[in-house]
């Protein structure tokens, strides 16, 4: 993959961050979304890439827009691409001017990332410099814990777990509060939240929960390239959602994915954020201009680029559209 392909992935979430950036606070999830959809649509055809979406907004019969299997890209003869995206991860913060919205893509060589239905995903993710293993889906909350606390030099009381604020994980949050641990509750956005495990200054231990599988492979993304580790199990409710996995060609439904099996190799993740957040600051607005902040990073160097830029809106019109 040529390296450099890692800086036109920032344009990418760029110009989607910039498109939905107009829609903070309108309370519309639908326009946000449709806004970033078409800007991260329009970046992605620009690159030299022979670029396939596996992962995107969903599939061909559900969405007409960066669903998974659309080609993008100007070079068919170019580098064959995988791309995972989300270009408005979290609409519902940026529909309510909340914190941690995100445009995300990862770019990797053909076959590199799983590509799940838009259906659910239990994760469990912890930061880098662990030992192999020393968390497990199939571990109750309470061990999981325990063998975490005992890896870092810790105690139980000590850690810190990130969960969506989801009726479904009422159980789970109160093991985990029984056995000592606290507990930090977010709305929306768990690509954030499993990312955050990886950030010393976020204060968060551990990612547990159910959330989207495709946020599931975008945040294994993430991780494999900032170091740390994830396992993901769908969560399939329907004959529907069974048969859909089929046709993906998932024939193991209940198959433990390891950080590797979902996202692995020369992957370049980039995000921008779109509201402030405990990774990125968010998109800045003034009069003919916009300020943002990005990361890209590349698996094979490990090296993370912090990325502030300074856009004339009448120039982002003039490419995507504003
Ligand atoms: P969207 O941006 O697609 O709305 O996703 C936001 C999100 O919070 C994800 O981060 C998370 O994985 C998923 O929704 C959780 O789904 P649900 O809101 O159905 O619990």
């Amino acid at each position: 993959m040529d390296r450099n392909l890692a800086l036109e992935a920032v344009r990418v979430t760029e110009a989607a961050a910039l498109a939905a950036s107009r829609e903070v606070g309108r309370g519309d999830e639908r326009s946000a979304d449709e806004a970033a959809m078409k800007a991260m649509r329009a970046a992605l055809n620009v690159l030299q890439i022979d670029g396939t979406i596996v992962i995107g907004e969903g599939e061909a019969d559900e969405t007409d827009m960066l669903y998974i299997g659309e080609k993008v890209g100007s070079d068919r003869s170019g580098p064959p691409i995988d791309i995972a995206l989300d270009p408005l991860e979290g609409a519902t913060i940026c529909a309510k001017g909340g914190q941690n919205a995100l445009a995300v893509v990862a770019l990797a060589a053909k076959g590199s990332f799983l590509s799940p239905p838009a259906v659910y995903m239990e994760k469990i993710a912890v930061g880098p410099n662990l030992p192999p293993g020393v968390v497990d889906l199939d571990e109750s909350p309470v061990v999981n814990l325990r063998n975490l606390a005992k890896a870092r030099g810790l105690d139980v009381s000590d850690l810190l777990i990130c969960i969506l604020d989801r009726p479904r994980h009422e159980d789970l949050i109160a093991k985990i509060r029984e056995a000592g641990a606290r507990v930090m509750l977010i709305t929306d956005g768990d690509v954030s939240g499993v990312i955050a495990t990886a950030q010393p200054l976020s204060n968060v231990d551990m990612y547990m929960g159910i959330g989207g599988a495709h946020e599931g492979v975008l945040a294994a993304a993430a991780l494999a390239c900032v170091g740390g580790q994830m396992q993901g199990r769908l969560v399939l409710r329907s004959e529907d959602e069974r048969a859909r996995a089929r046709r993906r060609g998932i024939t193991d439904p209940s198959k433990k994915y390891a950080l590797e099996d979902m996202a692995k190799g020369d992957i370049m993740f980039a995000a921008t954020g779109i509201t402030d957040g405990t990774l990125l600051r968010g998109i800045n607005r003034f009069r003919g201009g916009a300020t943002t902040h990005s990361i890209v990073i590349r698996a094979k160097s490990g090296t993370l680029r912090s990325i502030e830029a300074r856009h004339r809106l009448d120039h982002f019109g003039e490419v995507f559209g504003e």
